[in-house]
């Protein structure tokens, strides 16, 4: 209801970005400015991931892909390597019980194959049980890198004999981890870095940018409904006048 009740002073759906990336950047520095441990920055950060990710499915997004643990986050200290892949393994456990009411589909893009094989199991079967769901598709990238990805595509393109001439921006597109969604229309990441960190480096050729200065655990639907207004009032020309 809440939604509704403002609803004059949300942007239209029409004006929306269809796909949304999301970098969700902070959960360290949330944690610190509190005296908490790193970890307790992720637990929070998973909170908001669920709200947030709801509330885009209600709000009438299309593609949310969020940037969940990337091919270099392997990186930081084993322990809160495991504190993640911990909060991974609560949150596949619940989507495939709470999460089934909701009407998402969720799919995991990266390389799954580093995970551990119970983690590579919930993310099939969280895949299978939301598959025929008709609303937003939920990408979570989790060992995702944008480089690795396109190296992927390109070994996959190869493997199956391309010829250089077959090689096309299309053809490559075929085989991304996101192949078939739409192109992402806004990346939005918080925690007042200006960066891409590797992600989603193909599909965000024309995408347009807001970074705001909120850490990902402190961030609420009213930092999205100002990114929304921001991405509302851009002027995408994509080469044109
Ligand atoms: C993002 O928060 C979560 C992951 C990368 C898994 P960070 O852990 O990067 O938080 P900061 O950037 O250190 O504050
Ligand atoms: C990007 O954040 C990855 C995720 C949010 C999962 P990082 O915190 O890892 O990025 P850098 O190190 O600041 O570029
Ligand atoms: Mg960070």
């Amino acid at each position: 209801m809440g939604l509704f009740t403002k609803k004059r002073s949300l942007v239209p759906v029409e004006y929306l970005p269809q796909n949304v990336g999301i970098i969700m950047d902070g959960n360290g520095r949330w944690a610190k400015n509190r005296g908490l441990p790193r970890t307790a920055g992720h637990v929070a950060g998973a909170k908001v991931f669920r709200k947030i990710a709801k509330y885009c499915d209600r709000r009438g997004i299309k593609v949310l892909t969020v940037y969940a643990f990337s091919t270099e986050n392997w990186k930081r200290p084993q322990a809160e390597i495991d504190a993640i892949m911990n909060l991974l393994r609560d949150y596949l456990k619940e989507s495939l019980s709470d999460f089934k009411h909701e009407n998402i589909c969720t799919r995991f893009i990266g390389d799954r194959t580093m995970l551990a094989p119970d983690i590579q199991e919930l993310m099939a079967e969280a895949e299978e049980s939301t598959a025929d769901k008709t609303g937003m598709i939920l990408n979570i990238a989790i060992n995702y890198g944008g480089r690795a990805e396109i190296v992927h595509a390109l070994r996959e393109l190869v493997a199956d004999g391309v010829s250089p001439e077959e090689i096309t921006e299309q053809s490559v597109e075929a085989h991304l981890y996101t192949a078939g969604q739409p192109e992402v229309d806004l990346i939005l990441r918080p925690s007042g870095e200006y960066r891409l960190s590797n992600y989603l480096i193909w599909q965000c050729a024309y995408a347009e940018y807001v970074f705001m200065d909120v850490l990902w655990p402190d961030f609420t639907e009213k930092h999205l409904e100002k990114a929304f207004t921001e991405y509302a009032r851009r002027n995408r020309r994509f080469g044109g006048v």
